[in-house]
């Protein structure tokens, strides 16, 4: 999820208070607690902290599910790596309420119990998942210092890629499974950010070092936010959400958030963007941009209900210090003026020498199906011309229509049908098949001669 930064000093003040100690706690296995509404089979296989810095002590939080239906070898199985926006949301919003094995029952009525139910859109169905609370200070995990925090993506890759090598050493089966970066909305920055610096790094390291990176996908991304941020008027405009003289007025705060970035007026321009959807929100009165059909906005606060638990802390080896909130402010403010800054040219090395998937929810109206097409539209990369005349074809899940799926080569995007900012929690079984199919690269997201002899066949 994004977040817009307030100003609440209690974790900042909580972390001046404490200097804590490097944790590696490897929970669930070993003495499972049972909590109520929590059994112990939806326990992580593991979970604990992974340092980025042995020397200040600061950690990032995981919970790792191993694979439930390997269809492969354990050592060729591939490994997801899941990443939460914000910046400063946690990636427990992910595993408990959009793709993990255990979600909370988000359709109760109010005054139901709180409880986890399993979920058959799980992503570690045929892989392991591997949710990473990025960057530090955000869910469970540890910043020793706010000043650690990351400001740029710079830091938060290298961080990140501290933290994922020491979890490959945990195990040696590990060490050669594909590994897929995955994340969601303002991880549209965070997944290229890490899939760049892993292929940087790679190139200097001895084959034995490499990170075995297969490929990344974005759901729902800020990107490239200078092109992102003046795709809001017109797309809602011709989805009938506001009119004409509206369409104008939000042209006008969507020009000064461009020129704000293009003059680098880097806090202003990310201030000008908030200016921007909070315009969008009061013109269409929606009870969420991040979904223009819901009636109430995704109950994501159930996770942060869950995760106060005493008892389910211990249980995932949660240092007991640390608070849970959904988003971190203090991260927040850390990457403020990182906000508009792009990292397009990180997913056009990628598509070069990795493979790509941008998929959306049709009905988010903050970094939706044109915000995103319009920055893929100024890619530089050789084939993207092929991309944009390649046919985009119907998606079918289970003989449905679930969307809509353009590949050409390393680079697909697939429009999610039914779905919002949050994809897998409203299309779980849905975008279980998109990410299986593509790491799998079958049907529709298979090479080009499959596609085209599928299709004569079908007649
Ligand atoms: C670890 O943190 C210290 C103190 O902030 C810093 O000087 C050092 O460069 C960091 N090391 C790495 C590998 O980032
Ligand atoms: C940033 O933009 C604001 C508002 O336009 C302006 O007042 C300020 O001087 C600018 N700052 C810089 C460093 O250009």
């Amino acid at each position: 999820m994004e977040s817009t930064a307030c100003h609440s000093l209690n974790l900042l003040l909580l972390l001046l208070l404490i200097s804590l100690p490097v944790f590696h706690c490897i929970a669930a296995s070993s003495s499972p607690t049972s909590v109520p509404s929590f059994p112990n089979e939806a326990l992580p296989t593991k979970s604990g902290y992974l340092p980025v810095n042995a020397s200040t002590g600061s950690a990032i939080f995981y919970a790792f599910y191993e694979v439930q239906k390997p269809i492969s070898q354990p050592s060729k199985t591939p490994l997801l790596i899941w990443l939460q926006g914000g910046p400063g949301c946690s990636s427990m919003i992910g595993n408990f309420f959009e793709l993990g094995p255990w979600r909370v029952n988000f359709q109760k009525a109010k005054n139901d119990p709180l409880a986890l139910e399993p979920n058959s859109g799980s992503w570690n169905r045929h892989f392991g998942l591997l949710f990473l609370d990025n960057p530090i200070g955000t869910g469970f995990s540890i910043a020793s210092t706010p000043a650690e925090i990351p400001r740029d993506q710079f830091s938060v890759a290298k961080h990140l890629f501290a933290a994922i090598t020491s979890f490959i050493r945990l195990e040696p089966v590990f060490k050669s499974r594909p590994i897929y970066i995955t994340g969601e909305s303002y991880a549209g920055k965070y997944v290229p950010a890490i899939g760049y610096y892993i292929l940087k790094k790679n190139a200097q390291l001895p084959a034995s070092e490499r990170v075995n990176l297969a490929g990344v996908a974005i759901g729902n991304g800020l990107t490239d936010p200078l092109t992102q941020v003046a795709t809001h008027a017109v797309n809602a405009y011709f989805s009938g959400l506001i009119d004409e003289r509206q369409k104008k007025e939000l042209e006008k705060a969507q020009w000064e958030a461009v020129r704000l970035t293009k003059s680098k007026n880097w806090t202003e321009a990310t201030n000008a963007r908030i200016r921007v959807l909070s315009l969008l929100g009061d013109m269409t009165g929606l009870a969420t941009l991040y979904d223009f059909t819901r009636k109430v906005p995704y109950k994501t606060e159930l996770v942060s209900e869950l995760l106060q638990n005493e008892e389910l802390k211990k249980a995932l080896g949660v240092n007991k210090a640390v608070v849970f909130e959904e988003c971190s402010d203090v991260v927040g403010d850390a990457l403020y003026e990182d906000v508009m800054k792009s990292t397009k040219y990180m997913v056009e090395f990628l598509v070069k020498k990795s493979k790509v998937l941008l998929y959306q929810g049709h009905f988010d109206l903050r970094d939706g199906v044109v915000s995103t097409e319009a920055w893929m539209k100024t890619m530089k990369w050789e084939g993207i011309e092929e991309f944009f005349m390649t046919e985009r074809k119907v998606w079918k899940v289970s003989g449905v229509v679930s969307g809509y799926v353009k590949k050409w080569k390393s680079l697909t995007h697939v429009v999610v049908l039914g779905a919002g900012h949050l994809v897998p929690n409203d299309q779980a079984l849905n975008s279980q098949a998109m990410i299986e199919d593509w790491v799998l690269e079958k049907g529709l997201f298979g090479n080009q001669q499959g596609e085209g002899s599928l299709s004569n066949i079908r007649g």
